[in-house]
C-alpha cells in the first residue's frame, strides 16, 4: 500500500470512500494540518463566550497553541499562546478572565492587545515593542469567532457577506452558552466529517434526532446536485418572502453551505416532542416552525439555527485517529435555567446524537484498520453530502499539495 498522498490522490476511484491511509496514516496526517488546518479559516468560540475584558479561550490545533481575548477597547484579538521570552505557554486554562495576560515561567506581563508591558530585569537596550505576542488573523462575524494561522489567509469578507444575511435573526451576540460538551471520537476527522454529511446512518442509529430531524435524502442532500423537490422549493420561497434568507448556498469552492432546511411537520426544534425548548427565545424570527439554519464551513464547523437556540459544533483533529468534537448550547442570555427552559430538556438530543455519531465513528475507524478494508461505493442517493466533502478534501489538498510537489522535483 504506497502512503505517497500524491499518487493515491491520482488513483481515488470517485463515488468511493477513500483508501486506508487517509485515515490513518501519520504523514498524511501531518500534511492534512499543513494544507488545511494550517491554512484556512477556522471557527474557534462564540462571541459570548468572551462577554467581558479580558475574558479568554485558549484552542490547540496540531502543533499550534492560540489564546483568543477580549480586549479593553472590545475588540477580540488572537496571539499564539507562547511566550516571547523562553516560550512558555502563557495561558494553561481553557478559558478564563485576565486583567493582563501573565507569563507563569518569569512573569513577563502581556497587555490584552498583546503588547509586552512588563519585562523584569532586562537592561536597557531592550525592546518591549519588538516583543509583544505574534498576533493570529481573528474575526468575529455574527457572534461566532473565526481565526487562520497562514500567514497571508485566504478570502473570509465573501463568506462573511453571504453568511450575514442568514445569520443576522440569530442574535447570537446576544447569547450566552446554557451548556457545552466535549467528546473525543476515536476516529481520523475526515470520517467525522463523512458522517456528518448524510443521514444514510440516521433512521438506524438516531431515534431521539430522528423524532424531529428528517432524514429525507432528497431535502437533506439539497446543494449537491439533483432536482429541487417541490415541497423544498416551497419552503425555501415561503420564508425568503417571510424576510429570512432561506435559500441553500453551496460555496463555488464547496468549502461551505448555508441552508434554513424544514424539520419534521410540526416540529420547532430538537427536544424529543418537538416543542420549543427554550420559552425566551434566542431568535428572532416571523415564526417557530422556520426549520433550522444549517451552517457548515469545512474543517471546522457545523451548526444548527433554530427559533428558540442554536448549536455551535467544532471539530478539532488530534491525531490521525482522534478528533475531539466540542458542542455548545446558546440561549438567549435572559432566559433562566428551570425558569425558561430545561437543561435536560435542551440538550437531551444532540448529547444522545453525539454519542451515537462518535459510536458509528469509531466502528467506521476499526473497521477501516483492517488490512481487508476495501473502500466501497457511496450511494448517489443518500450520500451526496460525502461524496462533496470527500471531493472538496481532494481537490483542496491536490491543489495545495501540487505546488510543494513542483518544489521537489526541482
Ligand atoms: S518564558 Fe515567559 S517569561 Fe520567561
Ligand atoms: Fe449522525
Amino acid at each position: 500500500m504506497p502512503t505517497d498522498i500524491q499518487t493515491l490522490l491520482s488513483r481515488r476511484i470517485p463515488g468511493h470512500a477513500l483508501e486506508q491511509p487517509f485515515y490513518g496514516d501519520e504523514a498524511i496526517f501531518r500534511q492534512d494540518l499543513e494544507a488545511i488546518w494550517y491554512r484556512d479559516w477556522l471557527f474557534t468560540a462564540p462571541s459570548c463566550e468572551l462577554p467581558k475584558t479580558g475574558a479568554y479561550v485558549t484552542y490547540q490545533v496540531g502543533d499550534y497553541r492560540v489564546v483568543i481575548v477580549r480586549g479593553a477597547d472590545g475588540v477580540i484579538r488572537a496571539f499564539h499562546n507562547t511566550c516571547r521570552h523562553r516560550g512558555s505557554v502563557i495561558c494553561k486554562a481553557a478559558k478564563g478572565v485576565a486583567p493582563k495576560l501573565v507569563c507563569p515561567y518569569h512573569q513577563w506581563t502581556y497587555e490584552l492587545d498583546g503588547r509586552l508591558l512588563w519585562a523584569r530585569d532586562m537592561g536597557p537596550d531592550f525592546d518591549a515593542s519588538a516583543h509583544g505576542l505574534k498576533p493570529v488573523h481573528c474575526r468575529e462575524m455574527s457572534g461566532l469567532i473565526y481565526i487562520c494561522l497562514a500567514d497571508v489567509p485566504p478570502d473570509f469578507d465573501e463568506f462573511a457577506a453571504l453568511a450575514q444575511p442568514y445569520l443576522a435573526p440569530h442574535n447570537l451576540a446576544e447569547a450566552k452558552i446554557a451548556h457545552e460538551s466535549t467528546i473525543v471520537e476515536e476516529g481520523n476527522w475526515k470520517l467525522v466529517w463523512e458522517n456528518n454529511r448524510e443521514c444514510y446512518h440516521c433512521g438506524g442509529n438516531h431515534p431521539g434526532l430522528c423524532r424531529t430531524y428528517p432524514d429525507d435524502p432528497s431535502v437533506t442532500g439539497i446543494g449537491e446536485g439533483g432536482e429541487m423537490p417541490p415541497a423544498l422549493a416551497a419552503h425555501f420561497d415561503h420564508w425568503e418572502g417571510a424576510g429570512l434568507r432561506s435559500r441553500f448556498h453551496l460555496s463555488e469552492d464547496g468549502a461551505y453551505r448555508l441552508a434554513r432546511m424544514p424539520l419534521k411537520p410540526g416540529a420547532k426544534s430538537y427536544t424529543m416532542d418537538g416543542e420549543i425548548a427554550v420559552q425566551r427565545r434566542l431568535a428572532g424570527l416571523p415564526s417557530d416552525e422556520a426549520g433550522v439554519l444549517m451552517q457548515f464551513l469545512y474543517p471546522s464547523t457545523w451548526n444548527h439555527h433554530l427559533a428558540d437556540h442554536s448549536i455551535v459544533f467544532r471539530v478539532t483533529p488530534i491525531g490521525p485517529r482522534q478528533t475531539e468534537v466540542s458542542t455548545k448550547w446558546l440561549v438567549h442570555e435572559d432566559a433562566v435555567e428551570g425558569r425558561d427552559y430545561d437543561l435536560k430538556r435542551l440538550t437531551e438530543v444532540w448529547i444522545g446524537t453525539n454519542d451515537e455519531d462518535r459510536r458509528v465513528v469509531e466502528d467506521n475507524q476499526q473497521g477501516i484498520d483492517s488490512p481487508a478494508y476495501e473502500p466501497g461505493p457511496y450511494s448517489a442517493v443518500q450520500e451526496s453530502g460525502v461524496i462533496q466533502f470527500t471531493d472538496w478534501y481532494c481537490r483542496t489538498m491536490t491543489e495545495r499539495l501540487a505546488p510543494q510537489a513542483a518544489l521537489a522535483a526541482e
